[in-house]
C-alpha cells in the first residue's frame, strides 16, 4: 500500500496526467510509453490517457463520472489497468490495443454493455468479472494467445469465435446465464485451469480436442463432448451436471482428486482407461446413478469414498487405495467381498473401511482393529475423507470462488481509507 500523502499528491495530478512525469509515481520518458500508478475518476484525465501508445503501471478507472470510456489510441497495454465501480460506464471502447502484456480487468460496471477490443489478438490476462450488462464483447477476429481468461457474471451469450488457439494458462467462464454453447474444438492443452461452471443451464460443451488439463472443473452443463482428454494433472470436479451418461474413453490418470457428485440426471458414467487416481476419489450425490465402469482403475492414492445406487459397478482392476475407503450401494444385488477381501490383504491402507449394502455391512478401523499398525494410520492421515465435504461444499452454485471484486472492492476501501 501506498502512504496517503503520496496517494493525494498523485490523486491532485490526475488532472494532468500528460505532465505526470514530473510525478514522483510517473514517468513518460519516452514518447510511447505513459507508466503511472494511479487511480482515474475524471474525464478529462481519461482524455490524457487516450494519448499514451502504452499503457503501463498500476491504473485504476473508476467512478461515475463517464459513460462512455474513450481510449481508442491506446496500442497496448505494458501494465495493469483496471476499470471498475462504476454504474456509468455503458460503453469501452479500447479498439486499437493489439497487445496486452500485462493485465486488463474489468469488474463491477454495472450498465456497461459493450466493450471494443477489436484488434486484440494476444494477452496476457484478461478478467471480465460482474458486468451483468455486458451483451457485446468485439474481439475482431478473435484472440489467438492468452494466457488467463477469465468472463464471470456477464449477459454475453456466445463466447464461440472469441477463443481460436490450442492452448491457455487459465479459461474460467462461470455464471454467465445467457452463455447457452461453449465450442472450445480448437483447445487441447491447458496448463494451469479450465472452469466452465453455472452458465445457461442448458449449456452445451465441446472440447473434443482437450487432451490435458492442469486442473478441470466441469458444472451446470447439459451436454459434454471430452472425448479425447488423456489427462487431468491436478483435480477433476464433475458436479451439478444434467447429462445422463457420459464416457470419458481416454483418460487415462487424475493426478490430485477426482470428484463427481450432485449430476442429478446420471445415470452412466465410464472411465474405461483411467488407471490411477493420485489422491482423493469420490462418487456421490448422482441420484439416478446406476452403471459405473472403472473396471482399469488400480490405484487410489488418497481416500476413496463412493456412494449410490451401483447396480452395474465394474471396479474389477482394483488394486490398492492408500486412504479411507468408504462404498455405500443401494442396489439389493450389490457384493462387498471384492473390496472386504482387498481390505483383509491390506491392500486397502486406510484407517477406516466401510462397504455396504443391503446384502452386507462390512466395517473396520485400522486404529481400533488387531490388525492396526502405526505406519498405516499416519499413511492415512493426509487423505481422510474429511477433505471430502469441503471441497465439495466450495463447489457451491453461487460461483463465489470465482468473483474477484470482493478483493479489489476491498482493496480500493483501504485507499479510500488511507484519504480521509
Ligand atoms: C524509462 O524509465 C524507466 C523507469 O521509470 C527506466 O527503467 C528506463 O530505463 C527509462 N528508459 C529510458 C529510455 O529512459
Ligand atoms: C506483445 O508485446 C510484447 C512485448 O512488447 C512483444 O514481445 C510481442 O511480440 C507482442 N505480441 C504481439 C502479438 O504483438
Ligand atoms: C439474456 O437472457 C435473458 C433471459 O433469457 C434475456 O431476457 C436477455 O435478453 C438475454 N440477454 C442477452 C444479451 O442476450
Ligand atoms: C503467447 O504469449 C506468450 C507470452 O505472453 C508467449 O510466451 C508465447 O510464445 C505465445 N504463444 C504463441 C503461440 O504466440
Ligand atoms: C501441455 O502444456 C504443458 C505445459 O506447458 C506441456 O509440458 C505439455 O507438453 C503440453 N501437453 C500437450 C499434450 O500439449
Ligand atoms: C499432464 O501429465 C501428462 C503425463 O504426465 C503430461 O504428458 C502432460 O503434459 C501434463 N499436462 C499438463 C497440462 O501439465
Ligand atoms: C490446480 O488448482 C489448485 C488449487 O485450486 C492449485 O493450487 C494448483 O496450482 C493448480 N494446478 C496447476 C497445475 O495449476
Ligand atoms: C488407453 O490407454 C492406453 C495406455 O495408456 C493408450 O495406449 C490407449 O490409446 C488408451 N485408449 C484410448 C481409447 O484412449
Ligand atoms: C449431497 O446430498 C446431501 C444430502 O441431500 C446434501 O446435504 C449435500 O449438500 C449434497 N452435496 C452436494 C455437493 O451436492
Ligand atoms: C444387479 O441388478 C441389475 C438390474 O437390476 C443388473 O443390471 C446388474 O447387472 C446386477 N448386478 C450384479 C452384480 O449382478
Ligand atoms: C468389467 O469390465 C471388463 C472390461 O469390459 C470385463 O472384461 C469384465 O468382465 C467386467 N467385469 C465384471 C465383473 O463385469
Ligand atoms: C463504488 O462507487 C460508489 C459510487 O461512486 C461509491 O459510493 C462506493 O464507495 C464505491 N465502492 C468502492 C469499494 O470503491
Amino acid at each position: 500500500m501506498l502512504p496517503a500523502s503520496v496517494l493525494l499528491s498523485v490523486l491532485a495530478a490526475v488532472a494532468s496526467v500528460a505532465t505526470a512525469a514530473d510525478s514522483s509515481l510517473a514517468s513518460a520518458n519516452s514518447t510511447n510509453s505513459c507508466s503511472m500508478s494511479t487511480t482515474i475518476t475524471a474525464a478529462s484525465a481519461i482524455s490524457q490517457l487516450n494519448s499514451c501508445p502504452t499503457l503501463d503501471g498500476q491504473i485504476t478507472i473508476s467512478g461515475d463520472q463517464v459513460g462512455a470510456l474513450d481510449l481508442g489510441n491506446v496500442q497496448t497495454i505494458a501494465g495493469d489497468v483496471s476499470i471498475f465501480n462504476s454504474s456509468s460506464i455503458t460503453s469501452i471502447n479500447l479498439a486499437s490495443i493489439a497487445n496486452v502484456t500485462g493485465s486488463l480487468l474489468m469488474s463491477a460496471l454495472t450498465t456497461l454493455n459493450n466493450i471494443q477490443l477489436l484488434k486484440l489478438t494476444s494477452a496476457n490476462k484478461l478478467s471480465f468479472v460482474s458486468l451483468p450488462s455486458l451483451a457485446s464483447l468485439n474481439l475482431g477476429s478473435g484472440l489467438a494467445n492468452v494466457t488467463s481468461l477469465t468472463l464471470s457474471d456477464t449477459a454475453l451469450a456466445s463466447i464461440d469465435k472469441l477463443l481460436q488457439f490450442k492452448t491457455i494458462g487459465v479459461l474460467n467462464v462461470n455464471n454467465n446465464k445467457n452463455i447457452t454453447s461453449i465450442d472450445l474444438s480448437d483447445l487441447s492443452n491447458v496448463t494451469e485451469g479450465l472452469t466452465l461452471s453455472f452458465n445457461s443451464d442448458q449449456a452445451s460443451v465441446k472440447l473434443p480436442n482437450l487432451q490435458s488439463a492442469a486442473n478441470l472443473t466441469i458444472q451446470d452443463v447439459a451436454s459434454l463432448d471430452i472425448s479425447s482428454l488423456q489427462y487431468v494433472n491436478g483435480s477433476f470436479i464433475l458436479g451439478y451436471n444434467t447429462f445422463d451418461s457420459v464416457s470419458f474413453d481416454s483418460l487415462s490418470s487424475a493426478g490430485s482428486s477426482l470428484q463427481v457428485f450432485a449430476n442429478n440426471d446420471l445415470t452412466t458414467l465410464n472411465l474405461p482407461n483411467l488407471t490411477q487416481v493420485g489422491g482423493e476419489f469420490r462418487i456421490f450425490n448422482n441420484s439416478l446413478l446406476r452403471t459405473v465402469d472403472i473396471h482399469n482403475l488400480k490405484t487410489v492414492k488418497g481416500a476413496a469414498a463412493l456412494a449410490g445406487e451401483f447396480g452395474n459397478l465394474n471396479w474389477s482392476g482394483l488394486g490398492e487405495v492408500d486412504g479411507d475407503f468408504s462404498l455405500s450401494a443401494s442396489a439389493s444385488n450389490f457384493s462387498c467381498s471384492q473390496f472386504d477381501k482387498l481390505q483383509s490383504s491390506n491392500k486397502i491402507k486406510g484407517h477406516n473401511y466401510n462397504c455396504s449394502s443391503p446384502s452386507s455391512t462390512s466395517l473396520a478401523s485400522r486404529s481400533g482393529g488387531s490388525s492396526s499398525t502405526g505406519t498405516r494410520g499416519s499413511g492415512s492421515s493426509t487423505s481422510g475423507s474429511s477433505q471430502g465435504s469441503s471441497s465439495a461444499s466450495s463447489s457451491k452454485k453461487n460461483g463465489a470462488d470465482y468473483l474477484a471484486p470482493g478483493f479489489l472492492l476491498s482493496a480500493v476501501g483501504a485507499v479510500a481509507a488511507a484519504l480521509v
